[in-house]
């Protein structure tokens, strides 16, 4: 039976993105599949019903749903949507697998195979599938766009009539994807960026975009690629050299982030104290906790004269790439396995099993199962 593979409009607040677009509908296609999505899922993102050519518009969620045998989707769906999934479906998405065990449960009670896009490994072969890089890049670029539009500064030097500006200084604190987006926004804008992380490989990245690496003398490369949880007596040499950086910066971005953990605190109270007045702090890291003591999500705060701004679900605010890119990594994982219409998976293959969080009615993934405490 040729498989059917929907998308449905997605329903957070403030979630513009759609897990299918034109481009990549067309392409599972020609792979066989028939496609369904709810009507105006796209509209958000600016994909109307009409582009979708040869895709059967479905009216309500319950309707696209039915039937389906592969269900792609941005965020985790929800309790009433998991209901609504045929059983023993794939669903494929960035689930938020360490967020809720609840949902686990709710999606291994429907034998749904789960895919979550966050556990990818990032190895070369997985690059055009990594969804955590495609969005980080437009999160990572709209920070420094808030960061301009917030500054109270010009970000480049300026020569007037009546003298002479000086380019606003920019601190990044964390080069992984998101980071390095950051800093190649903020040095197109003309700011002076420098930029630290604890990974020893981030800091030829830095430079090559132009910016100046502080250099802590803490290292901390963990495994795959990722950093590691610092220690005390590390995280004391950090703050004691950040501290300083942090006090001359008009602006600082703050990426920092270590997999499956609550984001770490490196901009303290104290740092804030010493910062400029009317200088601030984009906190990236909101959404997991932040790395700045005072940051709310989803809020401004401000602290003796610092504004902090915790802002969420940054690639949303650009949905129409974001949704494109996105869309992409979902066919570059999917499109090896579908076959004259049908859906085979090699459950040996690295990166299928990397990404797998549930199936057959359990959760599967090791680090998830851990840090969740289920059995
Ligand atoms: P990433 O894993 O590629 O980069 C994180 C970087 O932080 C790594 O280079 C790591 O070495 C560095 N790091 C870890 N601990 C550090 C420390 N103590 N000091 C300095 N650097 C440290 O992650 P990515 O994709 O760049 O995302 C960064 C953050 O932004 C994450 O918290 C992520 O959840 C968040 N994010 C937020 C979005 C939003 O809409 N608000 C959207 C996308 C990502």
């Amino acid at each position: 039976m040729t498989i059917k593979i929907t998308t449905v409009r997605e329903l957070a607040p403030g979630e513009h993105r759609v897990a299918l677009v034109p481009e990549t509908a067309k392409k599972f296609a020609a792979l066989g599949a028939t496609l369904c999505i709810e009507q105006s899922a796209g509209t958000d993102s600016h994909f109307l019903d009409g582009d979708y050519e040869g895709v059967t518009l479905a009216d309500g969620m319950p309707n696209a749903y039915a039937g389906a045998h592969l269900i792609l989707r941005v965020t985790p769906p929800s309790a009433a949507e998991i209901s609504a999934m045929p059983e023993g479906a794939v669903l494929i998405g960035m689930l938020k697998p360490y967020e809720s065990a609840e949902r686990l449960a709710a999606l291994n009670a429907r034998k749904i195979t789960a895919f979550s896009l966050e556990l990818l490994p990032r190895i070369s072969r997985a690059q055009s599938m990594d969804a955590l890089s495609s969005q980080g890049a437009c999160a990572g670029y709209q920070c420094g766009l808030i960061a301009a539009a917030r500054c109270t500064k010009f970000f480049p030097m300026l020569t007037t009539a009546a003298g002479t500006i000086r380019p606003a200084r920019v601190l990044v604190i964390g080069a992984g994807v998101a980071g390095l987006q950051a800093i190649a926004t903020c040095k197109r804008l003309g700011a002076m960026v420098e930029a630290y992380d604890v990974r020893a490989a981030a800091r030829e990245q830095i430079e090559s975009l132009g910016a100046k690496f502080v250099d802590t003398g803490v290292s901390a490369d963990g495994s795959g690629g990722y950093a590691r949880e610092l220690s005390a007596e590390e995280k004391a040499q950090q703050a004691e050299k950040l501290a300083k950086a942090v006090a001359g910066a008009d602006v600082v971005i703050s990426t920092a982030a270590i997999p499956g953990k609550k984001a770490p605190i490196i901009i303290t109270r104290e740092m804030i104290a010493r910062m400029k007045y009317g200088a601030i702090i984009v906190d990236m890291a909101a959404e997991s906790g932040g790395n700045c003591e005072l940051t709310q999500p989803g809020e401004h705060v401000v602290a003796n004269d610092v504004h902090i701004h915790g802002p969420l679900n940054l690639p949303s605010r650009m949905p129409t790439h974001a949704s494109e890119l996105y869309a992409k990594n979902l066919y570059n994982f999917l499109s090896p396995w579908i076959k004259d219409g049908q859906l085979v998976f090699d459950w040996e293959d690295d990166v299928v099993a990397g990404t797998l969080l549930c199936k057959d009615g359990v959760t599967v993934h090791a680090t998830v199962k851990q840090v969740l405490g289920v059995a």
